[in-house]
């Protein structure tokens, strides 16, 4: 394949890790891309010869958005559940249920373009590896069908069969927990690299320690790897599972008691906490406390969460704007965790930063620098680059 040299690049925001705050901002370098990889950074002056030259006029380039978690593999809209709840409703997962009707209605060919024009919409905004999970379909049948659609477009794939007890097993949780740890994981499997639960003792939709265990280590034993939706509408067991088990990320924190906290600054080498303030923007709850977990030692990613009910918005600079203006994230530490971090929940080391023999996924902002994702806030500056 042909090697782009990119030129003309007004910051180049590596995230390696290299200067004291994370970012390894570079000027006056350059970048030469060779089969999808960085193969080549270094001042403009001395760059090597390449096929193709992109030059982008002064702009700031960044690691491409990694969003590690969303559900895009749905059909429906649930616009009225959210106008409710900016009338006052409170969200308790009971409008999954909606989702799940609409997406077992729909045909392959349906589920297939909605998802692909999502992940295109994504990347129009700057994001170039999306973590997709199951969780509308909630028979063996729907679940991998999800999986196996969500393949075709991503590797990070989590299997979510426990989204919430399906309102045909109401009466029987524990005969759903068997069929999710059994069948339904069976199916999933090919199709999945993820286990995920959602664990909430505030909805009953949701489930317990206890459930969220045996789907977790049923997971495990068929070989996926862990991740946690935890403490979103209350406290709760959620962080401390996922601790324990050795998940890779728990996802919302939004309520984290002081041993939450120590937990996960403990754990900070093996579970990452995902915060989806798109979440609690569209839920009307409170932000958790981005910059406090940071200065805690926690390592900290951020997601959209971007699904029909609690968040519909597939925007990681909306993400990043919020962590800055309401979790107290710098500019530069939301930019971190919108890349770095979340390709740590994904425990991927090739994608979240640029450095030689890392994935040359590519995002330039229309705008010299990265503090320009949070101070533009609604602007679209930023999207995927084509190399
Ligand atoms: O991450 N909390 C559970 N699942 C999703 C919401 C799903 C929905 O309401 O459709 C979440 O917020
Ligand atoms: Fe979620």
């Amino acid at each position: 394949m042909a090697s782009t040299l990119v030129t003309g690049i007004g910051e180049l925001v590596t995230c390696d890790g290299s200067t004291p705050d994370l970012l390894g901002i570079r000027t006056d370098t350059a970048l030469v891309v060779q089969d999808g990889y960085a193969a080549w950074l270094g001042p403009a002056s001395r760059a090597p010869a390449a096929d193709r030259r992109v030059d982008v006029g002064g702009r700031a380039v960044l690691p491409g958005f990694v969003d590690s978690h969303a559900h895009l593999v749905f059909a429906g809209d649930r616009g009225d559940e959210f106008a409710a709840r900016m009338s006052g409703e409170r969200y308790d997962g009971g409008g999954i249920g909606v989702s799940v009707a609409a997406t077992r209605a729909a045909t392959d060919d349906e589920l297939r373009a909605l998802l692909t024009a999502r992940v295109a919409e994504m990347r129009a905004q700057g994001t170039t590896t999306v973590e997709v999970k199951s969780g509308y379909g909630l028979t063996v049948e729907d679940e991998a069908r999800a999986l196996r659609l969500a393949r075709e477009l991503t590797p990070e794939t989590t299997f979510l069969g426990a989204h919430v007890v399906p309102a045909e097993y109401a009466g029987d949780r524990a005969a759903y927990v068997e069929l999710v740890t059994g069948p339904m994981l069976e199916a999933a499997r090919p199709h999945a690299r993820w286990v995920d639960v959602f664990c909430e003792p505030h909805s009953a939709h949701a489930f317990t320690e206890d459930e969220a265990r045996a789907v977790l280590t049923a997971g495990r034993d068929a070989g996926l790897e862990l991740r946690v939706h935890g403490n979103q509408l209350g406290h709760g067991p959620g962080v401390q599972l996922a601790v324990e088990l050795g998940a890779a990320s728990v996802d919302h924190c939004t309520y984290l008691t002081d041993e939450d906290v120590d937990a996960l600054a403990s754990a900070s080498g093996t579970t990452v906490a995902t915060l989806l303030p798109g979440v609690e923007f569209s839920t009307r709850s409170p932000y958790p406390d981005a910059a406090g977990l940071v200065r805690a030692g926690v390592s900290v990613a951020l997601a959209t969460d971007c699904n029909p009910g609690t968040c519909y918005s597939s925007s990681m600079p909306f993400v990043i704007a919020l962590a800055v203006r309401e979790m107290g994230l710098t500019p530069g530490q939301a930019v971190y965790a919108a890349t770095a971090g979340s390709a740590k929940s994904l425990r991927r080391s090739d994608i979240g930063r640029i450095e030689v023999g890392a994935r040359a996924d590519l995002t330039v902002l229309d705008a010299p620098s990265h503090v320009h994702l949070s101070y533009r806030a609604g602007v679209p500056i930023a999207r995927a680059l084509d190399v």
